[in-house]
């Protein structure tokens, strides 16, 4: 079974829906570690919770980006982590972190990519008054909110929509395909050639 890292900064409810998915045995995967970079976040006592070892690790307490880069590189091969899963981790991975790791880290954005890229893409798509706004699961590579497409889902906007109504429905569709494309990586059935992912 593949060992999994995930990275969060905040709420964590993307980290609820994986554990909950391995605990019912939808995703059969290791849940080794959740790396977490602010010490406030409420994910952490979701991993405590679940019995989840945590890596909580300040860029305060590093010099540079590299340093702190490599210290998490450090714990990740130490603990053999095969996918690493970024579930709102705010931090944009340097280019040499994700070489690292090449087609093997995950990202979920509450946008249909390429639209609306950066940290308030529910909010950037609901201000610009789409009809459609949705989510993306995409493999990380050198760019911001960029890599070859797993999954999609479109989420409709009624009139009827305010900015919170439209974050529960995003979050609500995130919760559901994150697992499932996790599971379909996990399972080796995806197929990437350049910038089309494949289930075969
Ligand atoms: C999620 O909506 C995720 O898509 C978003 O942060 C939220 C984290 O929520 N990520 C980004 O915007 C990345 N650019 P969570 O902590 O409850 O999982």
């Amino acid at each position: 079974m593949k060992n999994i890292a995930v990275f969060a900064s905040g709420n964590g409810s993307n980290f609820q829906a994986i554990v909950n998915a391995v605990k019912k045995g939808k995703l059969k995967a290791n849940l080794k570690l959740l790396v977490c970079d602010n010490p406030k976040a409420y994910v952490l006592e979701r991993a405590n919770k679940a019995g989840i070892s945590v890596f909580l690790i300040e860029r305060q307490n590093y010099a540079g980006k590299k340093e702190f880069e490599d210290a998490i590189i450090g714990r990740l091969k130490a603990e053999k982590i095969g996918l690493i899963v970024l579930a709102g981790f705010m931090r944009i991975l340097s280019a040499g972190f994700v070489r690292q790791f090449k087609s093997k880290i995950l990202n979920v954005h509450p946008s249909l990519l390429p639209s609306f890229k950066g940290a308030h893409a529910i909010k950037d798509a609901f201000n610009y008054g789409v009809k459609v706004a949705g989510v993306t699961v995409h493999l990380v590579d050198e760019k911001v909110d960029h890599g070859p497409i797993i999954l999609q889902e479109p989420v409709r906007v009624s009139q009827r929509d305010t900015l919170k109504s439209l974050e529960k429905k995003i979050h609500k569709e995130e919760h559901r395909i994150y697992p499932e494309a996790i599971r379909l990586f996990v399972s080796g059935r995806l197929k990437i050639e350049g910038r089309n992912v494949r289930v075969e």
